[in-house]
């Protein structure tokens, strides 16, 4: 997919019709599954950024009959970001063509993340075994880390530190989680202390739409900033990472530090993942 991406290529959904619909907003989801479609020749016959405001969801129309109407329009998959926990399964129940997972309303799921996620640790460190991660900030809410953690419980020796304030620490499901598949995992609340440690920081916004809030400047809530300090005080191999949008949590000047990856080459395996995801699927 990456050669198909820089190069061009066969195109393997020549003739396919994908629909987006989403009910929450999204720059890099929605777009890259659409980028994805058109790099494989494929149609995205219909896209809603809002579907909540613009369907007839405003009108009462409950999210099955929209999802059995859309069918009879016969897509070969629709891509979904619906804002109930379990928005992707409810679809499924009443769709025919496949469904994809776009994100749940939390504190639920975002699993092509976490694919897209792995893909880029492995291209960085050649496995996914053995990486000691450091999952920072509203991990409560944050769907991102919550599947990230349940796919990192699939590989060996991995050890994950969440890190954040007490407000909004990991959920115990996860938790029990890991626990039940070897993960060694920590809690604490000063990313200081771990920076320098781990292979990867693992960054996350504060979920203020759930509620959320986080006063960076109130010390005694803990240290959760990536700043130029703390990028400069990890291992030089080390890399960091957020599923952005980002806010205030990592400062720019770390943009150009050559640890970062969020706004290049974890961008670009989202991409190359939802090209990936969208050839099997369909094929
Ligand atoms: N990472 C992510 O899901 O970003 P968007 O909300 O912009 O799609």
């Amino acid at each position: 997919m990456e050669t198909i991406f820089k190069l061009g290529g066969p195109q393997y959904l020549k003739g396919k019709r994908i629909v987006t619909l989403f009910y929450e907003p999204s720059t890099r989801t929605r777009m890259s599954f659409e980028m994805a479609a058109s790099y494989l020749g494929g149609v995205v016959a219909f896209s809603s950024d809002n579907a909540g405001e613009f369907s007839s969801a405003k009108k009462g129309e409950t999210f099955e009959d929209t999802i059995r109407v859309i069918n009879c329009y016969r897509p070969h998959v629709i891509v979904i970001r619906y804002n109930h926990e379990i928005g992707a399964e409810l679809a499924a129940r009443v769709s025919r063509a496949p469904i994809i997972n776009a994100g749940d309303r939390v504190p639920g799921q975002h699993p092509t993340q976490s694919l897209l996620d792995l893909l880029t640790l492995q291209k960085r460190f050649g496995k996914i075994d053995g990486l000691k991660i450091a999952m920072v900030g509203d991990l409560k809410n944050g769907r991102t880390v919550r599947s990230l953690s349940y796919l990192l419980g699939k590989f060996n020796d991995v050890k994950i530190h969440f890190i954040s304030p007490s407000s909004t620490r990991m959920g115990e499901d996860v938790k029990e989680y890991l626990g039940r598949h070897g993960v060694w995992v920590s809690e604490s609340t000063d990313l200081r202390e771990v920076a320098g440690q781990v292979d990867v920081v693992y960054q996350t916004r504060t979920q203020t739409e759930c509620g959320a809030s986080l006063d960076r400047s109130d010390r005694s809530l803990g240290y959760f900033t990536v700043d130029g300090n703390v990028a400069d005080s990890m291992q030089d191999h080390a890399i960091i990472m957020h599923p952005l949008p980002r806010i205030d949590e990592i400062t720019p000047d770390v943009d150009a530090n050559h640890r970062s990856v969020y706004l290049t080459a974890q961008v670009e395996s989202g991409l190359i993942t939802r090209m990936a995801l969208l050839k099997m699927i369909l094929e």
